[in-house]
């Protein structure tokens, strides 16, 4: 559907301040729509001699009068007198109009939307008496608004300016509404307004009172009569109930002199469950935090643990074992670390990537074997649920790069790890410029610890695959790999879905 913006510039020779001020009051019109129980219509004047609708809306405490949508449709006959009295007069104009497949007389106000001094659009009330509600105190008070608003707008000070109003948060008119007079007392209260004062504890008739009198916040009305505009404030009314509110004052125009504030209306919404819902979604967030935060705290007291056991072994075998086992749990740990200061059920790979790495090369501590490790990528953001079989992944493949492509007393070497992903599959590639595998490996009878761990988590736990060979000249040209003669390097390359159900 083709917005006001488009039809206006199609169309008209309206300006670029005009077109916003109509946008403005299409911000703002759900109110009018429901404060006037009918359809709005608004029409420009066209290049071409017509009229046309750039904009409508349905009141949501009314029936509407047309299931159809009349943006981008022309004026009939029996409208266009209408329009162009309202628009040429710059009065409110009502009368009866024909509307195509509808048999009851149907009555349009036009109501010019003057900027500037000068009218811009037509804004129309479009309506038929078959089922109209049933006049009452809420029907009339509402009525009576809505004609204080028309002649706002017919007076150029509606929508008011500079602000656009927020609709998608801001209470509406069914969430309830008190009108109030030029003093800030309240004339009228709507059922549900009445119910939400309820709420806190405030059951007496509230007509004849100003808010302040009956202990409500009222800062958003008092803003609202001084500055003359609207007013949007959430508060605690009380410790167990939070409302939103908008207040906007209602104008009139007195000739010579500026605007005078002839009284307001006051929506507001009881917002605590909402308010309440929100608090506990953030204390469960803290609250799984809190969790990880413990689980490393305790993987590093059992690491530190079994190194304290490990100095007192006696046989070498024991104790390499012993210090694989502390650099797996601590590569756990350091996952919880980095979940513990993410909010959210995902975490961005790299930033445990980052921190392995530097893990690998702190367990290196050897000066004639200078190993240097590069990331290329990010990875994007994965669930917690996989980052830990992963981390523990890397670092076993870290560890394989280190002490199997670059032996002690032969010098070091680089390792790339580069991380890609999409919607669906994560890659990991971890390449060494090192002396490569052995002739006869193979990974599918591989019976080392790190491999077994690596096979087991990779398509057992996340359902993905695994391939480690020779890398090609291009994966060693891309990672910026050059090979000492002797040396073949070695490539490992995992796809993990990102989806484990
Ligand atoms: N990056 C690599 N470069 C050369 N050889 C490797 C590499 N990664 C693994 N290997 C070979 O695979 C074998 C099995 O590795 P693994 O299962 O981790 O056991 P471990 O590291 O305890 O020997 C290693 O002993 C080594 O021969
Ligand atoms: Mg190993």
């Amino acid at each position: 559907m083709a917005t006001i913006g488009e039809l206006a510039r199609q169309h008209t020779a309206l300006s670029k301040e005009d077109v916003s001020h109509l946008q403005a009051l299409t911000g703002e019109w759900g109110m009018l729509a429901d404060l006037c129980f009918a359809d709005l219509l608004l029409y420009v004047p066209t290049n071409e001699g017509t009229w046309l609708v750039i904009a409508q809306v349905r009141a949501a405490t009314g029936q509407t009068l047309y299931v159809v949508d009349w943006v981008g449709a022309f004026a009939n006959d029996t409208e266009v007198a209408l329009l162009a009295a309202a628009f040429d007069s710059q009065t409110i104009s009502e009368g009866e109009i024909m509307v195509e497949d509808l048999v009851d007389p149907c009555f349009m106000t036009a109501i010019p939307v003057v900027h500037e001094g000068k009218s811009i659009a037509v804004l129309t009330r479009e309506w038929s008496t078959r089922g109209a509600r049933q006049p009452g105190q809420l029907e009339r008070t509402y009525q009576d608004l809505f004609a204080r608003f028309t002649d706002m707008i017919a007076a150029g000070l509606f929508p008011f300016p500079g602000r656009v109003a927020d609709s998608s948060v801001a209470p509406r008119v069914g969430d309830g509404a008190i009108v109030l007079d030029e003093d800030a007392v309240v004339v009228y209260a709507s059922p549900n307004a009445t119910s939400a004062l309820h709420r806190v504890g405030i059951s007496a008739n509230v007509v004849g009172q100003t808010l302040a009198e009956m202990g409500i916040i009222d800062s958003p009305v008092r803003q609202a009569f001084e500055r003359k505009e609207p007013v949007v404030e959430e508060f605690e009314q009380t410790s167990d109930v939070t409302l939103l509110t908008r207040c906007l004052p209602v104008l009139a125009s007195s000739p010579n002199t500026e605007a005078v504030v002839t009284g307001a209306v006051m929506l507001l919404r009881d917002v605590t469950e909402l308010r309440r819902r929100d608090r506990l979604l953030l204390s469960k967030d803290a609250t799984i935090r809190e969790i990880h935060h413990r689980v490393k705290n305790n993987l590093q007291t059992i690491s530190a643990l079994l190194r304290l056991q490990g100095r007192r072994l006696k046989s070498d075998e024991a104790r390499e074992a012993v210090a694989e086992s502390v650099r797996r749990i601590r590569t756990i740990a350091l996952v919880h670390e980095t979940l513990s200061r993410e909010p959210g059920d995902d975490v961005v790979f790299i930033e445990i990537v980052r921190p392995l790495l530097r893990l690998s090369e702190e367990g290196l501590q050897s000066p004639d074997r200078p190993v240097r490790f590069v990331v290329n990528g990010d990875g994007g953001r994965i669930p917690a649920t996989i980052a830990t079989p992963l981390s523990v992944v890397v670092t076993e493949l870290l560890q394989n790069a280190i002490n199997h492509g670059f032996p002690e007393g032969e010098g070091g070497g680089t390792v790339v790890v580069t991380l890609d992903s999409n919607d669906t599959v994560l890659t990991i590639r971890v390449i060494d410029d090192g002396r490569g595998l052995s002739d006869e490996f193979d990974l599918s009878t591989a019976t080392g610890l790190g491999l077994s761990i690596v096979r087991t988590l990779v398509t057992t736990e996340l359902a993905g695959t695994i391939d480690m060979r020779q890398p090609t000249s291009e994966e060693l040209n891309e990672a910026n790999l050059t090979l000492r003669s002797g040396y073949r390097g070695t490539a490992v390359e995992l796809c993990v879905p990102l989806r484990v159900d």
